[in-house]
């Protein structure tokens, strides 16, 4: 018998809307939280009911690994562009464990074969080595240095992208 875990996504309904926000609440209150996500807080990290239905340019996710509820994950979807940007995090007794990556890579496939991507972006601060590691599938396409001035630190955002053609090549190559 397998003991590989299983990590999923789990769109936001009214049974798991609760526990997403918990998650992101969690994720606010810690004390990095600012190096890892920027000074602001992204719409990414509360759900509402209209998420439910779909409604407006965010899909959001529960990730989950079997039947824990480990971490939230969300995309923006830049309908008239075909572009998406996808935000996620895990509780931290969670994370290094490889499943960071593995929800990344499930948000990146509901952005191509179900949001009519073209393009994926992610955004990452230099503060945040974790968040760096997981995009291994993207490649970095600009670097905006000191964009965030976060406890009086300058920090640089990085943009990372994949186009559906390299994800295709990625896919089929692991
Ligand atoms: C960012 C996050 C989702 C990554 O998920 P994770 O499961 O922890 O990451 P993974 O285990 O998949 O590891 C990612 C990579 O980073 C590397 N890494 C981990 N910690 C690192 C560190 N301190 N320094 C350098 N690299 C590191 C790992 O080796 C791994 O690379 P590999 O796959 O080549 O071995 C998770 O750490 C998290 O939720 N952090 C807090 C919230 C957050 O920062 N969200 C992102 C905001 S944009």
């Amino acid at each position: 018998m397998s003991t590989c875990k299983e990590v999923g996504i789990v769109g936001v309904r009214a049974k798991n809307m609760m526990a997403y926000n918990s998650i992101c609440r969690m994720l606010r209150r810690e004390s990095d939280y600012k190096f890892a996500f920027g000074n602001s807080v992204s719409p990414a990290m509360h759900a509402w009911p209209w998420d439910i239905w779909g409604a407006g340019n965010w899909r959001k996710f529960v990730i989950t690994l079997d039947r824990a509820q480990i971490g939230f994950g969300a995309i923006f979807i830049d309908k008239p562009n075909a572009v998406c940007c996808i935000e996620l995090g895990l509780l931290p007794q969670y994370r290094g464990q490889g499943y960071g990556g593995m929800a990344g890579r499930l948000l990146l496939s509901k952005c191509f074969t179900q949001y009519g991507a073209r393009l994926v972006e992610s955004l990452a601060l230099s503060t945040n080595l974790r968040s760096i590691g997981m995009v291994d599938w993207m490649t970095l396409e600009a670097r905006l240095e000191a964009q965030y001035l976060i406890d009086g630190q300058e920090v640089d955002e990085l943009i990372y992208k994949i186009t559906k053609s390299d994800w295709e090549l990625r896919r089929e190559n692991t």
